[in-house]
């Protein structure tokens, strides 16, 4: 009976991570010394991603699991989810009798600088999308803020024709104006301040650090355009 209980919540807003979390202490993890200094905290360690990402990936093979798929890996943010997620789901096909053949295209969105959202989204990649039609896809997002990103992607997709689309978004921002078009597949429901690592950047930099943080205002400044 509990199994059941987990199950079902495991498919709404994902983990959440209220405003009061404090973090973990940055000294309890390892992380690139290169950013002494930058960061608060660690708001989700990278072992907690891979463990959830691994739910999301059994969540998305039972519920896409007889069709094939064309995965829509949102960069450069998405690509560390987008990997480790398909990672996941060709590990369950692996070891089941049930396999999605699995196609994985690549788009960029660019609409932050510094830390916040500028009016002109730029899609690039996304030109010609016509080898959507009639399949089932799989947007993978890092992270959903106003929603108004992937809105306006959402509309260039469906312009495509597909069968169905789905989306997997890592974190979803609780922001004051949230849109009603949330990811089908939620990993955090996070407090709204910026984040990075696990492949979110601040003006490029945080990439290549593993786990979840907040960033100081001291690595704000040292890193700002
Ligand atoms: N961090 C990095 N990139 C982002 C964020 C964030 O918190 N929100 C939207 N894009
Ligand atoms: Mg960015």
């Amino acid at each position: 009976m509990a199994d059941v209980a987990v199950q079902s919540e495991g498919r709404s807003s994902g983990i959440v991570i209220n405003d009061d979390w404090p973090g973990y202490s940055l000294d309890l993890f390892n992380y690139p010394a290169h950013y002494s200094g930058d960061l608060d905290c660690v708001i989700i360690p990278h072992g907690v991603i891979m463990d959830r990402t691994e739910r999301l990936a059994r969540n998305i093979m039972d519920d896409l699991g007889d069709h094939d798929i064309v995965v829509l890996c949102v960069l450069k943010g998405g690509y560390q989810f987008c990997a480790d997620l398909v990672d996941r789901i060709k590990a369950l096909s692996r070891n089941s009798n049930r396999t999605i053949p699995m196609r994985v295209h690549f788009i960029r969105l660019k609409s932050y600088l510094n830390d916040q959202s500028t009016e002109d989204l730029h899609i690039v990649g996304a030109e010609d999308l016509s080898f959507l039609a009639g399949k089932n896809v799989l947007v993978v997002e890092a992270i959903v803020g106003t929603g108004k990103t992937m809105q306006t992607l959402l509309k260039h997709v469906e312009a495509f024709r597909p069968k169905m689309i789905k989306v997997a978004g890592l974190l979803v921002k609780r922001v004051p104006h949230n849109s009603p078009c949330l990811p089908d597949y939620v990993g955090f429901e996070i407090p709204n301040r910026f984040v990075v690592g696990y492949a979110l950047d601040y003006n490029e930099y945080f990439r290549d650090l593993n786990h979840i943080c907040a960033i100081s205002e001291s690595g704000k400044t040292k890193y700002k355009i």
